[in-house]
């Protein structure tokens, strides 16, 4: 059931990219929710632009399949009928002025109406548009720029483009999106870790043994195969959202939850990684490339086999790393990251393992894992697990793994935002926590590159892995070196 909450200030949401997969498949549907929730108002409008020659009934019936398909029964065709209301189309080409001229006459001259700029295109059109939003004067002072990721392929290309964007724009109408970062549990980490003074002392070497990161996919390149051979899991997720859920693993208390205060403490994060470079690639990462295989019993083709993909890339569809921070609360304390495409499940889950006892008074336990963990899984549901070891019944002292287990839906019978919902409106009530500050974006990035041009420096290659497994035996061999397992082979 969903709760009814405050309608929100009435706004013009600017969908670029507008017949797009994340708008019509994410983005609608996003909004679609929050009307129905109650919290858009009739006077909103939302406008899908791309270059295509499309009516608007055209345009209207495209977006309505797609909603049909992602949201099931949720959707509802007399909610959908007032809804499309709000919706229209425009083609407009980036490189052409007078096309944004028309835009700005279909805008309302109000000041006190929001507008959403949201560019889900590919990031070197950026600057064309934000210029050109300028130039026809769609730029009010209530106008703010969402941007979508990845922003640019390295350090010297995202610099340029948040360069140029701010130019138009003051840091503070710039959104960078990390969807990652609107996820139900990820708000659920926040509110475990600053919400609860137990944890913040077990939270620190001594205590920690590792941590584990993985965002593990069923799915292969789709429909993004040119997309993808250019860019890889490195760039396409760790960069971003597995850096982001490290972060806040990680990040100091923040003094409040204003969003600087967050957002300066997982820069702090980000700065404080010791770097990956030269021979470190060939130790403490792992490449992979998935074969043909099967995903839930289900064949599936090899990555060279796929659309648009070089017959000979070498592009990782996978990659771990043994990733440390050099601050007094983490020094020795390994994180592992761990992320690919059509791996065996769909699971991106947080595993933090604490220390062993020190002095063991019972039985050793029949089980390899005796410390204590706490799992937050992200997906496929969203729970809270902690592994204690209680006594078995019966004679003797023999204990045993148990779980606390909290599983999020289940408590509060709610289904969660998706985190598109949740960042949309985040735009629209001008609340920045959520979204990559320029100096962090540039951080991660500064992190990143090394390890790639190691990689090529080095010619390591992806090693093969079946569709459908955990990925290469090198991964595996990552964290066994250090006398650890990943959590799904214990
Ligand atoms: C995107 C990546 O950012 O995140 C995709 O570009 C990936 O390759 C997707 O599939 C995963 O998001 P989610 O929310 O489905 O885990």
């Amino acid at each position: 059931m969903l709760r009814t909450v405050a309608v929100l200030p009435t706004f013009d949401m600017l969908l670029f990219g507008g017949t797009g997969d994340l708008v019509t498949r994410k983005l609608l549907p996003a909004l679609y929710r929050r009307y129905v929730a109650g919290q858009v108002s009739e006077q909103s409008r939302i406008f899908g632009i791309a270059r295509s020659v499309l009516t608007r009934s055209e345009y209207l019936a495209q977006a309505e399949s797609a909603c049909r398909g992602f949201l099931g029964d949720e959707f509802d065709s007399p909610h959908w009928e007032r809804f499309s209301a709000l919706l229209t189309y425009m083609k407009i080409d980036a490189s052409v002025d007078q096309d944004f001229e028309q835009l700005k006459s279909a805008l309302r001259d109000r000041d006190d109406f929001v507008r959403v700029c949201f560019l889900s295109t590919g990031s070197h059109l950026f600057a064309m548009i934000c210029n050109n939003l300028a130039k026809s004067g769609v730029v009010t002072p209530l106008t703010r720029v969402v941007l979508e990721k990845p922003l640019g392929h390295d350090t010297v290309s995202a610099d340029l483009i948040n360069t140029q964007v701010g130019a138009v724009f003051s840091e503070r109408q710039i959104y960078r999106i990390d969807h990652y970062l609107g996820k139900e549990a990820v708000q659920n980490l926040m509110a475990l870790r600053f919400g609860n003074a137990l944890f913040e002392p077990l939270w620190r070497r001594g205590l920690v043994r590792h941590v584990q990161i993985t965002v593990a996919e069923e799915l292969g390149v789709e429909r993004r195969g040119q997309f993808y051979d250019q860019t890889g899991a490195l760039r396409d997720m760790v960069q971003n959202h597995l850096l982001q859920l490290l972060c806040i693993m990680a990040m100091e208390p923040p003094a409040s939850s204003d969003p600087d205060a967050v957002r300066d403490e997982k820069l702090k994060v980000l700065r404080a990684l010791r770097p990956l470079r030269d021979r470190d690639v060939l130790t403490k990462t792992v490449r992979g490339q998935y074969k043909a295989g099967a995903v839930r019993g289900v064949p599936v083709p090899g990555y060279l086999e796929e659309a648009d993909i070089a017959p000979d890339s070498t592009t990782e569809t996978f990659t771990a790393l043994k990733v440390e921070i050099d601050t007094w609360r983490w020094a020795g304390v390994p994180f592992y990251l761990r992320t690919g495409k059509r791996l065996q499940d769909r699971l991106t889950e947080l595993v933090v393992t604490f220390d062993e006892v020190p002095h063991p008074i019972f039985e050793k336990p029949q089980t390899s894992n005796t410390a204590n963990e706490l799992v937050i899984r992200l997906q496929p549901d969203e729970s809270i697990t902690m592994t204690i070891l209680a006594k078995n019944p019966g004679e003797g002292m023999r204990l045993k793994p148990v779980s606390l287990a909290l599983d999020l839906g289940e408590t509060f019978k709610t289904r969660s935002l998706d985190a598109y919902e949740r960042l949309l409106m985040d735009t629209v009530k001008g609340n920045l926590t959520l979204f990559m500050r320029r100096d962090e974006l540039d951080a991660a990035w500064r992190w990143i590159d090394p390890i790639r041009d190691s990689w090529e420096a080095y010619d390591d290659r992806p090693k093969p892995y079946i569709a459908g497994s955990w990925g290469p035996a090198s991964s595996s061999a990552l964290v066994g070196r250090d006398g650890f397992s990943w959590h799904d082979e214990l």
